[in-house]
């Protein structure tokens, strides 16, 4: 196993931070255990994936993303092997990995736990993709360890409790200056009584959205897909515009990989959801 640490709020390194311009990054992270932040941040990759060539990038580990939105049977690298790649150009690494759907994905492998990929590796990726989709740990981003620094949106999955309430306020605070680029998506994933606008006072977090609680979802998640209702999918979906939008405007003309959807006729051939 390689010891890889994270530098407190590097995020994504220097040098290709200028061939970052082109790639929105967003970082999604759940207040509270269970809050539906994988389930958000899947959401959010398939709905920018139809756009631009996208990765969901599991910086969690144990099951491993790939189970979650069920692709475990789909072959490429998980991250023992990215962590063993060495100097491969993002273009040929973003080819090689697995697919859900339109979406490439980086994920732990539950047979092979090992620390995360180092940050190189998610900098030659973030070169060749026009999106990435981070799924933080929350223990990470309150220990300064995530890499948030260059993501252009931080999304906060809160349930409408209090302990969703308090998480929220923690991570606000751990965030640093990410935190001027976060807001809050409330999940219905569990049924709590906060309104939203108490849940945006309370955490002083904007509100970017509401995903409703979707029975289907729970069900199917529990079967290993990820297979949410039409209007499950109306939040993630604005939230990937808005997020294009800042990307295309930050980018501007020259150099910016338009339009470009990873793999769109290639599909998996485990389940896939997407
Ligand atoms: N909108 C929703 N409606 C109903 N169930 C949901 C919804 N969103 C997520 N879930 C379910 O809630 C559970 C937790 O979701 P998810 O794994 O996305 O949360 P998380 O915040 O990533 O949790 P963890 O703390 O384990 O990382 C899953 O069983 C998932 O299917
Ligand atoms: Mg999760």
């Amino acid at each position: 196993m390689q010891n890889t640490t994270y530098s407190p709020m590097s995020g994504w390194s220097g040098e290709t931070a200028r061939a970052l311009r082109s790639v929105a990054v967003v970082g999604v992270v759940a207040a509270r255990g269970g809050a539906g932040a994988t389930t958000v941040a899947a959401l959010l990759a398939t709905a920018l994936a139809r756009r631009t060539a996208t990765v969901l990038v599991d910086l969690v580990g144990g099951a491993g993303l790939d189970v979650t939105v069920g692709a475990e049977s789909v072959p490429g690298p998980r991250w023992p092997d990215l962590v063993a790649a060495g100097d491969v150009p993002g273009d040929q690494l973003l080819a090689a990995l697995p697919r859900w759907g339109r979406v490439a994905l980086v994920s732990a492998d539950r047979a092979r736990p090992c620390l995360p990929p180092p940050h190189e590796v998610l900098d030659r990726l973030g070169e060749a993709a026009g999106a990435v989709v981070l799924d933080l740990p929350a223990c990470d981003v309150l220990a300064h360890r995530a890499p948030v620094a260059h993501a252009d949106i931080v999304v906060v999955v809160a349930g409408r409790d209090a302990t969703s309430v308090a998480g929220a306020v923690a991570l606000r605070a751990a965030l640093g200056p990410a935190a001027a680029r976060t807001g809050l998506m409330a999940c219905d994933a569990r049924r709590g009584r906060l309104g939203l606008a108490e849940l945006e006072q309370s955490t002083n977090l904007p509100l970017l959205g509401r995903v409703r609680h979707d029975r289907t979802l729970l069900t199917s998640t529990e079967r290993g897909l990820l297979r949410p209702r039409r209007s499950t999918t109306r939040a993630p979906d604005t939230l990937a515009t808005t997020v294009l939008g800042a990307r295309d405007t930050r980018a501007g003309a020259p150099g910016h990989r338009q339009g470009r959807v990873v793999s769109a006729r290639r599909r998996p051939e485990g389940r896939s959801g997407a």
